[in-house]
């Protein structure tokens, strides 16, 4: 069959299809623990499923602004006076089918063939793949002092007359890594200096830990919304628990979001409008459910944190945010592929490789799942990699015999 230049050079995502591996194995009655999951597991809040409740019963779901409805876009701009405490106009809003669309748009309108995209390393694996779908080169830089805080000057060295955009996501997905002010505000200066767009996927900008205050770009720019090229990239996904409902949003200049909007009119007439009434009951419901999970995470990466302390060989950096632990496991393995395989055929634990993120060495281990999942996991990894451990493992009634070290 004969498919297109672009087809063949995109992928599969790889979490996605890690999801699936686990209900493949679930289905076989495998008692899987997946450590390897980007979504909470806690409820949509009530308020979101009544207003979509509400419009449903109306039986009058329709078509819809291609851009958003003008309520959801009221609720976003509410949400960026209080979180990024910037004015906007509904002209600076476009709401898509989850943070995933609202970049892909962006890309599309902002990227020729060939220009390039600039992204820290470890980076979100669905990054690359997004700019060969518009015929972009995707520019991973990998911080040269071996941490995952990204440092500007090596950044600017990667920046040449085809680089057109920079994309920041801080907290970051797979390290959890929160960025300082200092470097926001140094990446926002000088995006503005090369005449750089700056992408700022702040899709986990609330679920900070240890104090932290969730940042925003605009407070290190004295231009307007309209003379900017600073785009920040949001939704209800992650911190309402809500991925499936996919509902993210962008706000930047309005030719900008004009140009999405019309690009983002033509693939999908714009995300579902019963999805975007849950998304307003969401943002403009009862907001305890967001601490409430933020609280819950940085339990569960504290509970994390410990087990794999003891993990001798394990070097861990303790995630500043997210769901997410980026833990180097070279010592043990360095194809992080081959490692989680291992991993997945000896002890039915799924991680996902670091090599998938752009740092092969590594394993992202999930923490939004429960606490038994999380200590039960590490036990297993523990006692499928050490070779101290006692010669078998059960799980319930499962007798496990390691005859592999
Ligand atoms: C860094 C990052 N950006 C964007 C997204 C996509 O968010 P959404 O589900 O709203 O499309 C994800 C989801 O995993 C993510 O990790």
């Amino acid at each position: 069959m004969s498919l297109s230049l672009i087809a063949k050079t995109i992928k599969a995502s790889p979490t996605l299809a890690l999801n699936e591996k686990a209900a493949i194995l679930r289905e076989k009655g495998d008692p899987v623990i997946h450590l390897g999951g980007g979504e909470p597991k806690s409820r949509a809040p009530m308020d979101a499923i009544l207003s979509a409740v509400n419009m449903l019963n109306s039986g009058e779901v329709r078509y819809a602004p291609a851009d958003g409805i003008p309520e959801l876009k009221k609720s976003i701009i509410r949400y960026t006076e209080e979180f990024y405490h910037r004015k906007v106009n509904p002209e600076n809003v476009i709401a898509s089918s989850g943070a995933k669309q609202a970049i892909m748009v962006a890309l599309q309108a902002i990227l020729n063939p060939q220009e390039e995209v600039i992204f820290p390393a470890p980076y979100w694996v669905s990054y690359p793949d997004m700019a060969r779908l518009v015929g972009a080169i995707p520019v991973p830089v990998l911080p040269e002092d071996g941490t995952f805080y990204p440092r500007l000057k090596d950044i600017e060295m990667r920046v040449g007359s085809y680089t057109k955009a920079i994309i920041i996501n801080s907290p970051n997905n797979p390290t959890g890594a929160m960025y300082s002010e200092e470097f926001i505000a140094d990446i926002v200066d000088f995006c503005e200096r090369r005449g750089i767009y700056l992408i700022m996927d702040d899709i986990y900008h609330r679920l900070v830990f240890d104090g932290r205050k969730p940042i925003s770009a605009y407070d290190y720019t004295k231009k307007s919304v309209e003379e900017s090229k600073l785009l920040i990239v949001n939704g209800v996904s992650k911190q309402y628990a809500m991925t499936g409902f996919r509902i993210g949003w962008a706000v930047g200049n309005k030719k900008l979001i004009e140009a999405m909007a019309n690009i983002q009119g033509h693939q999908t007439s714009g995300p579902s409008v019963l999805l975007q009434k849950a998304a307003v009951g969401a943002l403009n419901g009862i907001q305890s459910s967001v601490e409430s999970l933020r609280v819950t995470l940085e339990n569960n990466r504290n509970v994390l944190v410990d087990q794999l302390r003891s993990f001798d060989g394990v070097k861990v950096h303790v995630p500043d945010g997210t769901f997410y632990l980026f833990a180097d496991f070279s010592a043990y393995e360095k194809d992080s592929q081959k490692l989680s395989n291992y991993l997945i055929d000896k002890v039915m634990v799924l991680t996902v490789p670091g090599k998938e993120f752009g740092l092969d060495g590594h394993l992202r281990i999930s923490y939004c799942g429960t606490i038994k999942d999380i200590e039960e996991g590490i036990e297993r990894m523990k006692w499928a990699l050490d070779p101290n451990s006692p010669n078998e493992l059960y799980i319930g009634d499962r007798k496990l015999v390691r005859d592999w070290l």
